[in-house]
C-alpha cells in the first residue's frame, strides 16, 4: 500500500529525475515529477504535497524560488534541495530559509531513502502531535464532563462565561467533585488553551520549595540552588496555572502569590529582577477558606483575590440523577480499555448507587466502576451488586442518617444490618448470605427469629 505522503520532484535533467522516481516509489511514496522550474511552481499553487525534492541550479526558475513558493503556498511542506558538488554555499543558503535538508549530488538510492524517511517521520510525528492536541481540547470539552443536573449545567455555563476572561477563579468542593477537571476545562475553552496548563500540588511541597517551585531561583540563591531554575508561574507564561488545595500554602507564599495577583509580576528567588507575566490563575480547595480566615491560617486578602469567580461543585449525593450518565460514561471508558464487553449495571446496581452516601464523590464511582470492569469475568454483561465492594451496600438509614449508634445492642444492629443487606439484594437470600459471611440456614433462623416473612423484607425504593 502507497504511504499517505505525496511527493513533488522538480529535475530537470531526466535521467536524475527518473532514478528519483523510481526509488521513491520502490519505497511505496506517492509521486510526481516535473522537469521545469516553472511546472515545479505551477504545480506548488495547484496541488497538495508533502514533500518537494528539487534541483537547486535550474533554468528559468531556480530552486530557491521553488523553496520560496513552497514556504508561502505549503506550511507543512518540507523542501529537500539537491545541488551539485561545488555549489554547496547555495544549500547552506537555502538550510537558512527552512529547507529541511540537502543532497549533495552524486548521491546512492540508500542516502534518497534515509533523507525522506526522516522527512516522513517528521510529518508523521506532526501529524500526531496535532491529533493528540485536538484530543485533548476534545477531552476538557464537556463532552466528557458529565452532568445533566441543573447544578451541572449552571457550572458548564459559568465555565463557558469565564473561560474566555482573564478573571482569577476559585474553584470549591469535596474531595474528588471534579475541581481539577473543571479548572481543565477551564483553560481548555479560553484562548489560552495552545498555552501551557501548569498545575502545582501545593500539599505535595514542602514549604522550603514551594517558593522556588512557583517563581524559581537563580544559582546560589540558597543551599542546595546549584543552578537557575524556571518557576512554574514562568513555565506558563501566556496559559493557565492550577493552584491545587490552596489552604496549604504558608502565610509568606500566600504574600508573594497575592503580590503576582496584584500586580502581575515576581522575582525569581535570589534574584532582583522582576519578571512580568501574564498568567491565568485557578485555585482548588476542598477546605471552608473562611474558616480558614478567621483561624488566621489564610489571608483574607488573598482570598478576595481568588475568588473573584467561584465555582463550587456538589457533592454527587446532591446530583444523583448523573448517576447513570457517569456510570456509562465510566463503563465506556474502562471497557474498551480493558477489551471487555459490558454493557451496563444491574438495576439493583443502580438502586444501590442511588442510596449510597459517596463520601469521595465522581472519583470513588469512577474507582468502583473501573475495578469491577477489571475483575468481571469475560462473559459478562451486566455488572451485579457482588462485583462492587460490600460497602456500597447501604449501611446507612434514609437520610444519609447513621444506622450504628452508640447504644444499640447487638441484636438490633444485626437485625439492620440483615435487613439492608437483604434489601439491597432485591431479597436474594443467598447472596445476601454469601455478603454478610453466614450461611443461608442461618440467614433463614434469624429471619424467622424476627418474624419476618419472606415478601415482607423487600420493596423495591429508589431515593432519586
Ligand atoms: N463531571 C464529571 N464527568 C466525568 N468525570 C468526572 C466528573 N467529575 C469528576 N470526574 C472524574 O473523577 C476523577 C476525580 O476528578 P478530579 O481529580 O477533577 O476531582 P478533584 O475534585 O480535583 O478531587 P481531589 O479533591 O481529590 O483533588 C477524575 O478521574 C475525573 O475525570
Ligand atoms: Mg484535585
Amino acid at each position: 500500500m502507497l504511504k499517505d505522503f505525496r511527493i513533488l520532484v522538480v529535475e530537470d535533467d531526466s535521467l536524475m529525475r527518473e532514478f528519483l522516481e523510481e526509488t521513491l516509489r520502490r519505497a511505496k511514496y506517492e509521486v510526481e515529477s516535473v522537469g521545469s522550474g516553472p511546472e515545479g511552481l505551477s504545480c506548488i499553487r495547484n496541488g497538495s504535497y508533502d514533500l518537494i525534492l528539487t534541483d537547486i541550479k535550474m533554468a528559468e526558475v531556480g530552486g530557491m524560488e521553488i523553496l520560496v513558493e513552497a514556504s508561502r503556498q505549503l506550511p507543512d511542506c518540507k523542501v529537500i534541495m539537491m545541488t551539485a558538488y561545488g555549489t554547496i554555499e547555495n544549500a547552506v543558503e537555502a538550510m537558512k530559509l527552512g529547507a529541511f535538508d540537502y543532497l549533495t549530488k552524486p548521491f546512492s538510492a540508500d542516502a534518497i531513502e534515509v533523507v525522506v524517511k526522516r522527512a516522513w517521520d517528521y510529518h508523521s510525528l506532526l501529524l500526531e502531535n496535532r491529533r493528540l492536541k485536538s484530543e485533548l481540547v476534545d477531552r476538557y470539552s464537556f463532552r466528557n464532563v458529565i452532568g445533566k443536573t441543573p447544578k451541572m449545567q449552571e457550572i458548564f455555563d459559568l465555565v463557558t462565561t469565564v473561560a474566555p476572561t482573564k478573571s482569577t477563579v476559585l474553584i470549591t468542593g469535596g474531595s474528588g467533585t471534579g475541581k481539577e477537571l473543571i479548572a481543565k476545562a477551564i483553560h481548555y475553552h479560553s484562548d489560552r488553551k495552545e498555552a501551557p496548563f501548569v498545575k502545582v500540588n501545593c500539599p505535595a511541597l514542602p514549604e522550603t520549595l514551594i517558593e522556588s517551585e512557583l517563581f524559581g531561583h537563580t544559582k546560589g540563591a540558597f543551599t542546595g540552588a546549584v543552578s537557575d531554575k524556571t518557576g512554574r508561574f514562568e513555565e506558563a507564561n501566556s496559559g493557565t496555572v492550577l493552584l491545587d488545595e490552596i489552604s496549604e500554602m504558608s502565610s509568606g507564599v500566600q504574600a508573594k502569590l497575592l503580590r503576582v495577583l496584584q500586580e502581575k509580576e515576581f522575582q525569581r528567588l535570589g534574584s532582583g529582577e522582576t519578571i512580568p507575566t501574564d498568567v491565568r490563575v485557578v485555585a482548588t480547595t476542598n477546605r471552608d477558606l473562611r474558616r480558614a480566615i478567621k483561624k488566621g491560617t489564610f489571608r483574607e486578602d488573598l482570598y478576595y483575590r481568588l475568588n473573584v469567580v467561584r465555582i463550587h461543585l456538589p457533592p454527587l449525593r446532591e446530583r444523583k440523577a448523573d448517576i447513570p450518565l457517569l456510570v456509562n460514561h465510566f463503563l465506556e471508558k474502562y471497557s474498551s480499555k480493558n477489551d471487555k464487553k459490558i454493557a451496563g449495571v444491574s438495576e439493583t446496581v443502580l438502586e444501590a448507587f442511588y442510596s449510597y452516601h459517596w463520601p469521595g464523590n465522581v472519583r470513588e464511582l469512577e474507582n468502583f466502576v473501573e475495578r469491577a470492569v477489571v475483575l468481571s469475568k469475560e462473559e459478562k454483561e451486566l455488572l451485579e451488586l457482588e462485583d462492587f465492594p460490600p460497602e456500597l451496600v447501604t449501611f446507612r438509614a434514609e437520610g444519609g442518617e447513621e444506622v450504628v449508634k452508640p447504644g444499640q445492642s447487638l441484636m438490633e444492629i444485626e437485625k439492620v444490618l440483615i435487613l439492608k443487606t437483604l434489601e439491597a439484594y432485591r431479597g436474594n437470600r443467598s447472596r445476601t448470605a454469601k455478603v454478610l459471611g453466614i450461611s443461608t440456614r442461618t440467614l433463614r433462623n434469624k429471619l424467622a427469629e424476627y418474624g419476618l416473612k419472606k415478601d415482607s423484607y423487600y420493596q423495591p425504593k429508589l431515593s432519586i
